[in-house]
């Protein structure tokens, strides 16, 4: 199959591939989506042989108007209202009990279903002018996800039709997952939207049972990891590693935050010792952001990515969630 490359020109194109039981691989602000039409069971299995991905792991559908969370979820508490207002079109998941109509391809056979209302213009018309489109990342089972249709191509490529081209995504992790089916309601996976703020409108709560159960069937998949080696470590073992991963005959890289790398460029080192280096820049958003972009760099041009360990705080907790399943530690 060849895969076709557009930018909002291929809107039209995308929706007529969508209603005809197709995927289109599409931008989110979060990270690149691989979409069909949510209501098509058949559809949707398309998505789990192109990415290579279980079939007990559920999508999220993806919707444009609040309207239609009734299309896809039933019994919708009075908390989603809150949190559409506040956050959506936005990075975050609401878990629902699901609608009949929603195919088991979908829900992975469960009762509930994973709702999010993206914010990218591009997925908003793709959505509009299609159906309810059901979506994990664009990527592979098990390796990073994308956060720009040149990843998406070079995992997908000869497998879709269509990615659809909307730049770099800006959050660059995945959404927030909050299970709002539970009492209190369970935060499955953190994300852009911390539990610090959720925690303003809901008592939510992070999810500390076993990771094999059907609750949160995705947590007991490795994810995001790159091809060749890496490895996480505290600020002050990132030299040493680095040196060792040299001495064993690689090319390493280091990833961690500009405030760490200006120490280890100019103060200890000295300007003529020569590190290879990617920058988180200087805070959780910016660290969010470079993440995958930088995993997805590094694994092309290196041979060992260390990462550097960073607080668990804020948004830095949901940065560092992703970090540590890249790096298998
Ligand atoms: O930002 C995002 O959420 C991106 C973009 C494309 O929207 N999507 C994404 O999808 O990250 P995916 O498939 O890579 O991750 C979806 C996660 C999985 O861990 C899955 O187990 C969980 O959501 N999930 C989906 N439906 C669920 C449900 N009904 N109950 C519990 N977890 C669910
Ligand atoms: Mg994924």
């Amino acid at each position: 199959m060849k895969t076709v490359i557009a930018k909002n020109e291929g809107i039209s194109k995308g929706c007529e591939l969508i209603l005809n039981g197709e995927l289109v691989a599409f931008p989110t602000e979060t990270v690149y989506g691989l979409g069909a039409n949510a209501l098509d069971g058949d559809a949707v299995k398309k998505i789990f042989i192109a990415k290579e991905r279980p079939m007990d792991n559920p999508l999220i559908v993806h919707l444009a108007d609040f309207e239609d969370i009734f299309k896809v979820a039933r019994d919708v508490p009075p908390i989603a209202y809150t949190l559409f207002d506040k956050y959506c079109p936005g990075p975050l998941t609401m878990i629902l009990k699901k609608n009949p109509a929603i195919p088991d391809e979908v829900s992975a056979g469960m009762d509930t279903v994973g709702v999010r209302f993206p914010s990218h213009p591009l997925a908003i018309e793709l959505i509009k002018g299609s159906a309810p489109i059901a979506a994990p990342s664009a990527n592979l089972a098990k390796h990073i996800s994308p956060t720009t249709a040149m990843h998406v191509y070079e995992d997908m490529n000869g497998r879709i039709p269509l990615i659809i081209d909307g730049g770099e995504c800006s959050v660059g992790i995945e959404s927030t997952i909050i299970d709002l089916t539970q009492q209190p309601p369970v935060l499955l996976r953190p994300g852009f939207i911390t539990l610090e703020e959720l925690s303003e409108i809901c008592n939510a709560e992070k999810y500390t049972g076993p990771l094999n159960v059907a609750l949160a069937p995705g947590m007991k998949y490795k994810h995001y990891a790159p091809k060749c080696p890496c490895v996480m470590r505290k600020t002050i073992d990132l030299l040493p590693e680095y040196e060792k991963a040299k001495l064993e005959g690689h090319t390493p890289v280091l990833i961690a935050l500009q405030t760490t790398i200006d120490k280890f460029t100019q103060e200890n080192l000295g300007a003529d010792i020569n590190i290879n280096t990617l920058s988180l820049g200087k805070d959780g958003t910016s660290a969010a952001h470079f993440l995958y972009s930088h995993l997805h760099d590094a694994e092309k041009v290196y041979d060992y990515i260390i990462l550097e360990a960073m607080p668990e705080t804020g948004i830095f907790y949901s940065v560092m969630n992703r970090a540590k399943k890249s790096s298998a530690e």
